[in-house]
């Protein structure tokens, strides 16, 4: 299965996402591989951090741009996961990579400048769906502020359920530091000692990965 996470924005816990999705499922046995499609490297470095480091299990990456579906294809042929981060903006990867994905999940922050994107993601996904019509496509609300005070993340939610092509994801990503953490030190955040942030990454691999 491809497992796309891409955004029309930048910063939006991307390859936060992508990686701890692979350092959690390579855990759970999952035979995977990380295709890095965007040129600031971050999950290439994230992996050479972890391959440092002897973490294990160890997780491939390879790093592709421009057109990237044939790629993508081959490798789900020999790996059960492929998990590609497309990088910022609308790009070329991330238009290729939607043609053979299973799934996109897009990562967003709840605040209005990031979900003014979604009508234009929302008909990129109506488009890619006339090549792959399977494609199964979530928002993800990322960075979320932890202060329940704060009602930000009920508004985006309401915001977010009036796009016909894309699903909402019932697990919200929290800013925690212990997400930055772990992108530095080649870990996921189910690897580190974080409760909350472990959970979070459980429930959001549980909502699109069948784990037992
Ligand atoms: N849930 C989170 N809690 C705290 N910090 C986070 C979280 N998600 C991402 N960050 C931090 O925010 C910054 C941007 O995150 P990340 O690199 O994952 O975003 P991105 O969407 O991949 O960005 P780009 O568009 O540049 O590829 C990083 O410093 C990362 O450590
Ligand atoms: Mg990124």
């Amino acid at each position: 299965m491809i497992l796309l996470v891409a955004a029309e924005k930048g910063g939006v816990g991307k390859s936060t996402i992508a990686t701890n999705l692979a350092a959690h499922l390579a855990s759970q046995s999952i035979d995977l591989v990380m295709v890095d499609a965007d040129i600031q490297a971050t999950c290439t470095n994230w992996v050479a951090r972890r391959d440092e480091l002897k973490r294990s299990p160890a997780v491939p990456c390879v790093q592709r741009s421009g057109e990237v579906a044939s790629t993508l294809r081959e490798l789900d042929r020999r790996y059960a996961v492929v998990i590609v981060d497309a990088g910022g903006r609308d790009s070329r990867e991330m238009r290729t990579a939607m043609a053979v994905a299973n799934l996109l999940i897009i990562p967003t922050q709840a605040s209005q400048a990031d979900l003014e994107t979604f009508p234009k993601m929302n008909e990129l996904v109506a488009l890619a769906r006339g090549l792959n019509p399977d494609l199964n496509a979530s928002a993800v609300l990322s960075r979320a502020p932890s202060n329940p005070v704060i009602r930000e993340v009920e508004e985006a939610r309401e915001l977010l359920t009036q796009f016909e092509q894309l699903q909402l994801a019932d697990t919200v990503i929290r800013d925690r530091k212990v997400y930055r953490d772990a992108l530095l030190a080649g870990k996921g955040v189910t690897e580190l000692d974080n409760s909350q942030a472990r959970a979070e990454i459980q429930l959001l691999a549980q909502e699109f990965f069948d784990l037992n």
